[in-house]
């Protein structure tokens, strides 16, 4: 497995190959990630992944120094799952002193994550950007936990003619039900087992469309009232929401629906979705 530490010897390195599947992430893997890793491979020939925790996307700087890094472990992961070459930049390379270029994708970005994380999709969709430029792939594999996120990516690449095919991810959950994200390792033991109430939640909700559910609102108040049987969760939003605008939508219909769950815990910010009609 190749190690690059800069940008312009991974796109030299790029730039020879026939196809390449990418799947960018911040490190601290866990399954989820390798199940992007095994998808990448049914994909094409060369399989890159970065990683690299990007500034720009966090709009705490407390948050940005507690994600977790586990630098070397990643790299055994990766090479385990048959990843022909990682790329892991510095800060300075990716934000060069001159760069004055930013990605705004606007009406997705506004609402949800959005609002609660000002700035963080110009961040994500500049990084993302830049990176599909640096790694040159054919494909780019990007997880549905992070729905919004996939959505923006998405129209950025159909907006700015990028080459790339986006292929989504299923999210991939414990076997608890809680989906895996790198910051559950902040989770304390007791905000864990309340935050099993998220999943809960989304299952019953499924649950009820099959029986005859058409209501968000009666969706919604499921899933609430599975998460705040935790007394720590602050729910920052649960919504019914048209796949292809990420409007809020009222009654489900025969358009593809999600419902996005954001929730506070003391130790760390949680989402996660599900789809209510495909
Ligand atoms: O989903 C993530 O891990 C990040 O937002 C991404 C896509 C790697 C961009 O930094």
């Amino acid at each position: 497995m190749e190690i690059f530490h800069h940008s312009c010897d991974m796109q030299a390195w790029a730039l020879r190959q026939d196809s390449i599947a990418f799947v960018p992430t911040m490190g601290a893997l866990h399954e989820g990630h390798l199940s992007l890793v095994d998808a990448a491979h049914s994909k094409a020939g060369k399989v890159v992944v970065s990683i690299f925790v990007n500034p720009t996307q966090f709009t705490d700087p407390k948050d940005f120094e507690k994600y977790p890094r586990n630098i070397q472990d990643d790299f055994s992961k990766l090479k385990s799952a048959g990843v022909d070459a990682v790329l892991c930049p510095q800060v300075e390379d990716m934000y060069r002193t001159a760069s004055q270029t930013w990605v705004e994708v606007s009406n997705l970005a506004q609402r949800w994550e959005g609002t609660f994380r000002p700035g963080h999709f110009r961040g994500v969709a500049t990084v993302v950007l830049k990176l599909f430029q640096i790694v040159q792939p054919r494909f780019a594999i990007f997880g549905e936990k992070d729905f919004q996120q996939v959505r923006i990516i998405e129209q950025m690449v159909a907006d700015l003619f990028c080459p790339i095919e986006i292929v989504r991810g299923e999210i991939f959950r414990e076997s608890s039900g809680l989906a895996m994200s790198s910051r559950n390792i902040r989770l304390t033991a007791e905000e864990h087992r309340q935050a099993l109430g998220i999943s809960r939640g989304l299952f019953q909700a499924v649950k009820a469309v099959q029986q005859g559910e058409r209501k968000s609102i009666q969706l919604e108040n499921i899933v609430r009232a599975e998460i705040e049987k935790g007394s720590l969760a602050k729910i920052d939003y649960i919504a019914s929401v048209c796949e292809k605008n990420l409007e809020p939508i009222s009654r489900l219909s025969d358009e593809a629906t999600r419902l996005l769950v954001a929730v506070q815990y003391p130790s760390v910010r949680l989402i996660d979705n599900i789809a209510l009609v495909i």
